[in-house]
């Protein structure tokens, strides 16, 4: 079978070697087509591709009519929401992710930031500590529990919030469970976001919640920028001079964000929190494994297409 690496935002070199091995030991063929740079290169290439592992790419129902022989695509890392599942469904392709694979990379990543920022961008005036501050963890999956592992090395309060969690399964980690979103933010002056973009949770992070949390708030996106109400962050921005927002993922108002507030957000240059080489082994390994023993099992253990 032919397998296709098809990522705009290429894996590590080390990553790479590790994915072809698993392939070829079964008999399978690696293809790449990284740093891609636009939709005709990349139908051209998923044109004879049986399976495909992809990271943040679209797959659309166009990709897909562009590739007739595909059976399986396989989300290297967790959030799917790049898939067209339902299309993928109508292509009898079946859609996987590697959930965890790439969690504490994200993890670490939200930390680099809020130290970068508690600290003046490193510019040499006073800062502020992590140790003592109150951490919240907006939806407990596998990421917030890396981040509550972390802020508890840094002497921080931790409390998180899920609502497809048990208070129970989150308390068992030592965080304290919210009940409601709001009473997890009206209690930490950090607030690391980790929910997936869907449609209950879009632009679910509002004015009324930013609003409700304490002096010095801080939010801290490494999960999508779709889940933010701009419009309300814009309105926290120009309401609360103590707010600053920290951001892997670039948001749709950035430019006035430049234009009007700089010194209170960090957004980087390209979505890096799974951008690095353990992260890409992991994430990339399992993807070629799922897709090798998909071929030889059927094993459907991580589908997430009906
Ligand atoms: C994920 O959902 O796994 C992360 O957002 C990582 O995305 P990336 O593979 O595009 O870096």
């Amino acid at each position: 079978m032919k397998i296709l690496v098809a990522t705009e935002k290429p894996f590590a070199a080390a990553a790479i070697e590790m994915i072809r091995a698993v392939a070829e030991a079964e008999g399978h063929t690696l293809v790449l087509c990284e740093n891609y740079k636009g939709t005709e290169e990349l139908h051209a290439a998923v044109a004879g591709a049986d399976a495909l592992i992809v990271r943040s790419d679209l797959v659309t129902s166009s990709l897909l009519d562009a590739a007739p022989g595909l059976r399986i695509v396989v989300r290297a890392g967790a959030g799917y929401d790049n898939l067209d599942l339902e299309a993928c469904s109508r292509h009898n392709v079946v859609a996987m992710n590697t959930p965890g694979q790439n969690s504490n990379a994200v993890a670490e990543l939200a930390f680099s930031m809020m130290l970068y920022n508690a600290r003046g961008g490193f510019s040499g005036k006073s800062g502020t500590e992590l140790r003592g501050k109150t951490m919240g963890i907006h939806a407990f999956g596998n990421v917030g529990r890396y981040v509550a592992v972390i802020a508890k090395g840094f002497g921080m309060e931790v409390s998180a919030f899920d609502p497809f969690l048990k208070a129970g399964d989150i308390a068992e980690n030592g965080v304290r469970p919210c009940t409601t979103e709001r009473e997890l933010y009206s209690s930490c002056q950090y607030i690391s976001l980790h929910l997936p973009a869907n449609d209950k949770t879009r632009k679910s992070v509002n004015f009324d919640l930013l609003s409700a949390m304490p002096e010095g708030a801080v939010l801290v996106n490494t999960a999508r920028k779709e889940v933010i109400d701009e419009d309300g962050l814009l309105k926290m921005f120009e309401l609360r001079k103590d707010f600053s927002y920290l951001s892997d993922v670039e948001p749709d108002c950035k430019q006035i964000l430049e234009e009007k507030y700089r010194g209170r957000f960090i957004i980087t240059a390209k979505k890096m929190g799974a951008q690095t080489e353990e992260a890409n082994i992991n994430a990339g390994v399992a993807a070629a494994k799922q897709i090798v023993d998909f071929f030889k099992t059927g094993n459907e253990k991580y589908r997430v297409n009906k």
